[in-house]
């Protein structure tokens, strides 16, 4: 089997209407990333910042995968590739689309998180600065949101995954925000071959073997479509 380990951003759910962070009409654009994706924002103002990914999650459940999700659980279903998706995105596209083997870097929209006990649950459709934990009844609830200045979930294994990969794939990101911008070093530094697929050439693109530039809706399913076509 082919380890192919795939790194997606916000640019993979554009087209199915969730806004980016760095584009013209990006949410960075209205929302300073101190204010609400950072925990001093959170601690300064926790209302703004729930009402922030209140919105978010709201915009994500009416979101629908598109062919670039569905394209890549394709993939993963095809006996000759073990796949792995490490997605900075937050809300669950991928898994709607039929993923399995997803890790979700920067935490998820639907999930709640306790800061003075650490429990984990689901998210309600709206939180609230006065919501209290069910396991241990403070009010100290935040989304499951990895901020500004935090360690990204599951590290150790997306490294590891990297190392013993045979494909590193970056698609929809601008390789702004490490250490995913990273990935692609590390994963060149391994031994690994590396393919960017993006709207535009990213931060980092001169770093990938291979560069593809277009929207996702099209550009990864062609790729799709090449690695299952051959024999
Ligand atoms: N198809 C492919 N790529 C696209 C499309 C599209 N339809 N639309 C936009 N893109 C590309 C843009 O050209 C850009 O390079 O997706 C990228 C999106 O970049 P960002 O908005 O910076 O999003 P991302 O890279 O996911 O951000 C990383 O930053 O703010 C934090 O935690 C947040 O996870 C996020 C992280």
């Amino acid at each position: 089997m082919a380890k192919i380990v795939i790194l997606t951003g916000a640019g993979i759910s554009a087209e199915s209407g969730i806004r980016t962070f760095r584009a013209s009409d990006g949410l960075w654009e209205e929302h300073r990333i101190d204010d609400v994706a950072t925990p001093e924002g959170f601690s300064r103002d926790p209302a703004l910042v729930h009402e922030f990914y209140n919105a978010r999650r709201a915009a994500a459940r009416v979101a629908q995968p598109n062919a670039a999700h569905l394209a890549l659980a394709e993939l993963e279903a095809d006996a000759r590739y073990d796949v792995l998706i490490v997605t900075q995105n937050v809300d669950d596209l991928h898994e709607r689309a039929g993923s399995q083997n997803v890790i979700h870097m920067h935490g998820s929209l639907f999930g709640a998180l306790c800061h003075a006990c650490g429990h984990r649950w689901p998210a309600p459709e709206v939180m609230t600065a006065t919501d209290s934990c069910p396991a241990c009844r403070r009010t100290a609830t935040r989304p499951d949101i990895v901020w500004f200045g935090e360690m990204p979930y599951q590290m150790e294994r997306i490294v590891a995954a990297l190392e013993d990969a045979d494909l590193f794939v970056s698609i929809g990101t601008s390789g702004n925000v490490y250490p995913a911008a990273g990935f692609v070093q590390g994963a060149t530094e391994a031994g690994v071959e590396t393919l960017e697929l993006n709207l535009e050439p990213s931060t980092g693109t001169q770093l990938f073997d291979t560069s593809h530039h277009g929207p996702a809706t099209q550009i990864v399913p062609q790729w799709v479509r090449e690695r299952l076509a051959r024999a």
